[in-house]
């Protein structure tokens, strides 16, 4: 039996398109619908509508379960430590999660990189987003 992997927040399936095809059973959650329709058209992989908090999946039923992307669209803390818990109640002992995150001080690195921190607007919004984790747009 192909092992059971759980990609939340999958987007349109660029990661359950590959492990489908190197044999894994791979459903993707995500709430956008636009991205399940079109991750659903991958073979063999099924994409309901979901969220991460909570995750409709059993407890400790799947192998891994990926978090490729949903952590950083949750702004606070309860809802990332609620996804957290989630993913490790529908882990099987001795699974693996895999989870993606972008550092508040990301947008400090990135004004730095691209010559923008001089700019001050620019610097005002890599600054917020390092103070409390919520990016701030330029525009604003
Ligand atoms: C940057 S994309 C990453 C997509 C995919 N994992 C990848 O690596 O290509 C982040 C994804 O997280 C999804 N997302 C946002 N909030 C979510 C939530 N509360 N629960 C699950 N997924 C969420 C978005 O709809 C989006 O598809």
């Amino acid at each position: 039996m192909p092992a059971r992997v759980l990609d939340v927040g999958g987007g349109i399936g660029v990661h359950a398109e590959w492990l489908s095809a190197d044999g894994y059973a791979v459903e993707l959650l995500d709430p956008v619908p636009r991205h399940v329709q079109r991750a659903a058209r991958l073979a063999g992989v099924s994409a309901p509508l979901g969220d991460a908090r909570p995750l409709p999946a059993a407890d400790a039923s799947q192998d891994a379960v990926l978090l490729l992307g949903p952590l950083y669209h949750l702004p606070d803390r309860a809802d990332r430590v609620r996804t957290l818990t989630e993913a490790r109640r529908a882990l099987r002992p001795g699974g693996v999660i895999a989870v993606a995150t972008i550092s508040r001080h990301a947008a400090v690195h990135d004004a730095i990189y691209l010559g923008h921190y001089l700019q001050e607007r620019q610097r005002e919004a890599a600054r917020a987003a390092a103070a409390n984790g919520i990016p701030l747009s330029p525009g604003r």
